[in-house]
């Protein structure tokens, strides 16, 4: 028999149950059907918040045009609220990709399936993933965002080797 308080489980259920996970989506013309799928999908389950970060119809864009600003905003939600994500699309996710990595503060991993969706978070503690829907289906897409968005860091020796990363970086800079 378990000697925790039965309040105290109720009140951590409590407390998992009304968390409210940020979602910042954003693509080019190339994943624009995409992402209009993700979003009424996540905004018809409880617990995400969802912002729709454009573009806003499917004219031809430029992928960095919306990646970038995409990645500034999770970048400062993460700053008060460390349960914000993003989820970036274009054609192959490679464009996106490169473009959100260009921040110092954020990993945005290139996943084109659910076990890379999920080591995404559990392994290299990612905060944007990127799609291509060029390259996977919708049910796919719904399915690894799932995964994503429901996988905590592992830490422990990947922690390690996100500090690493960092390390390199700021020598080169
Ligand atoms: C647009 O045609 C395409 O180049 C873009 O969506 C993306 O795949 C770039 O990486």
């Amino acid at each position: 028999m378990s000697d925790i308080p039965i309040q105290s489980i109720l009140d951590s259920e409590q407390t998992d149950s009304n968390t409210v996970t940020k979602v910042y989506l954003a693509s080019d013309h190339a994943g624009f059907a995409l992402k209009s799928v993700l979003i009424r999908y996540l905004q018809g389950k409880l617990g995400f918040e969802v912002h729709d970060e454009g573009p806003w119809n499917s004219e031809r864009v430029d992928y960095p045009d919306y990646a970038w600003p995409l990645t500034l905003k999770v970048a400062q939600a993460r700053k008060s609220d460390p349960n914000s994500f993003g989820i970036l699309i274009c054609g192959t996710g490679i464009g996106v990709s490169l473009v959100a990595n260009q921040h110092a503060e954020i990993r945005a991993a290139l996943a084109h399936n659910i076990f890379t969706a999920q080591m995404a978070r559990q392994h290299n503690d990612a905060q944007i993933i990127c799609l291509g829907a060029r390259v996977i289906g919708q049910d796919l897409a719904l399915a690894m965002i799932d995964r994503f968005l429901s996988t905590d860091f592992e830490g422990g020796r990947h922690a390690s080797r996100l500090q690493l990363m960092s390390k390199y970086r700021e020598q080169y800079e």
